[in-house]
């Protein structure tokens, strides 16, 4: 018997996930602004039928000493990915405390058109003071107010894919345009936007782009069991992967919708080799080119510990447990949980925070990592992943090329797309 079929995105950053990729003798770096190594990128995720790619976006410049990975700005990105491919989703994050709902809808309409109904929306609230700051803002609203409008934004946004129906172009060229009665003003009035419609675009191939959502919190969790179809999730283990998808599809299922709508894809790095020394020395690799001193202010900063004098390539010393630190507990928790489950030395756990941070990560063979992958299917943590590649266009190449293969033979992934939207492909039955 075949079990349920795997679904895979790969979150495209920079020159990869790990802090350090961008260093590496080889990396991309020349590339980032050179939408060839984006076109390329969508390709190999394509030769390796994964679902979609997806692009994060920050509208902020951070640490540009250690990388910023903002460059070009995603939905222009995809319109070019869209051409230089034919069947791979193009997922892109817009912010509903930044953009207005018209201008969102219209773009994200706009590329489902251009990409022939493979077009989907991270829809996120942003987090930082100083991505406000380029907004006319002088700090993020509340978090319960970034989420009052996300939900309203969704709404409206909804509400304008709508505003055209299926059938209103006529392009009769001795009558009608458009059929007048196929396409509706909207004439929303809420707390926090007023919009007449309909939409400039007419209606797209999937009618709207498929909804993903990242969101952690009770309100995040909240919006996503309402509006996603796909979730970016953060688990570091199976067990942590299980509780939360029970709990979106809990939550789901309490707002009248069929939890299976839901396809949770936990954040996954992974780093490949033909035997397991190879994959683990392909992360120390790149552990190695990270630099140390910032790294340990960082961790110091996690821990609440002073690790400026920590031996690099020693054990990492015992931590005291997370009650008993002040410092974010997340974050915390799962470093003492990479060390209990790593027993790392101090700059492995570096490179690991370094790539991911709390995701999962699996370090092995094609056939361990394809395994250890079905068996978090199998076991309700999740029905698919979002891959985050330590290092690209490499690791993408890596995963593509030996991973895939091993989930075909397992009879738990694709051999073929069918010709068929993002949405189609998403809720496939599994
Ligand atoms: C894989 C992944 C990708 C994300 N991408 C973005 C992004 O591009 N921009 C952003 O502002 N937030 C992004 N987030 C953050 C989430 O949208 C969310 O704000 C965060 O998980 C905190 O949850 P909360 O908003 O419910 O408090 C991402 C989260 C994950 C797990």
């Amino acid at each position: 018997m075949t079990g349920r079929q795997v679904h895979l995105n790969v979150f495209l950053f920079g020159c990869g996930h790990h802090g350090a990729a961008w260093r590496r003798p080889d990396s991309s770096v020349e590339r980032l602004g050179d939408i060839a190594y984006y076109e390329q990128l969508a390709r190999t995720a394509e030769r390796g039928l994964l679902d979609a790619v997806f692009f994060a976006d920050g509208h902020s410049v951070r640490d540009v000493e250690t990388g910023s990975w903002w460059f070009l700005e995603p939905m222009t990105a995809l319109a070019a990915m869209a051409r230089a491919t034919e069947h791979v989703g193009l997922v892109t994050t817009v912010s509903s405390t930044f953009h207005t709902p018209f201008h969102a809808a219209r773009m994200l309409a706009s590329l489902d058109h251009i990409s022939g109904g493979r077009v989907g929306w991270n829809l996120v609230t942003s987090m930082f003071d100083d991505e406000a700051r380029n907004h006319g803002m002088a700090a993020m609203p509340a978090h319960a107010e970034r989420y009052a409008r996300a939900a309203e934004f969704a709404e409206v946004a909804l509400a304008l894919w709508d505003s055209w129906d299926e059938d209103a172009l006529v392009l009769d060229r001795g009558g009608a345009y458009a059929n007048p009665a196929r396409v509706r003003r909207i004439d929303h009035e809420g707390a926090h936007f007023r919009v007449d419609g309909p939409l400039t675009v007419p209606r797209s191939p999937q009618g709207r782009p498929v909804l993903f959502q990242a969101g952690a919190s009770e309100p995040g969790r909240d919006l996503a069991a309402q509006y996603a179809e796909g979730i970016y999730a953060v688990a570091y283990d199976k067990d942590a992967g299980r509780a939360y998808r029970a709990d979106v599809r809990r939550r789901a299922g309490a707002l009248g919708r069929d939890p299976d709508a839901l396809t949770v894809m936990p954040g996954l790095v992974t780093y490949v080799g033909s035997t397991e020394a190879e994959a683990r020395r392909r992360k120390a690799e790149l552990d190695a080119l990270l630099p140390t001193s910032q790294s340990l202010a960082q961790l110091s900063m996690f821990t609440g510990q002073d690790c400026s004098g920590w031996e690099l390539d020693a054990p990492v010393p015992p931590l005291p447990p997370a009650r008993e630190v002040a410092v974010p507990q997340g974050r915390y928790e799962t470093v003492l949980r990479i060390v209990e489950r790593e027993k790392p030395t101090v700059r492995s756990l570096l490179g690991t925070l370094a790539a991911g941070g709390g995701h999962a990560t699996m370090i092995g063979t094609p056939e361990s990592i394809a395994d250890e992958m079905i068996a978090w299917v199998d076991s309700g943590a999740a029905d698919g992943f979002n891959l985050m590649p330590p290092s690209l266009p490499d690791d993408l190449e890596v995963f593509v090329e030996h991973v895939v293969p091993e989930l075909q033979r397992r009879g738990r992934f694709r051999r073929d797309y069918d010709d068929e939207t993002l949405r189609e492909r998403l809720s496939q039955p599994t």
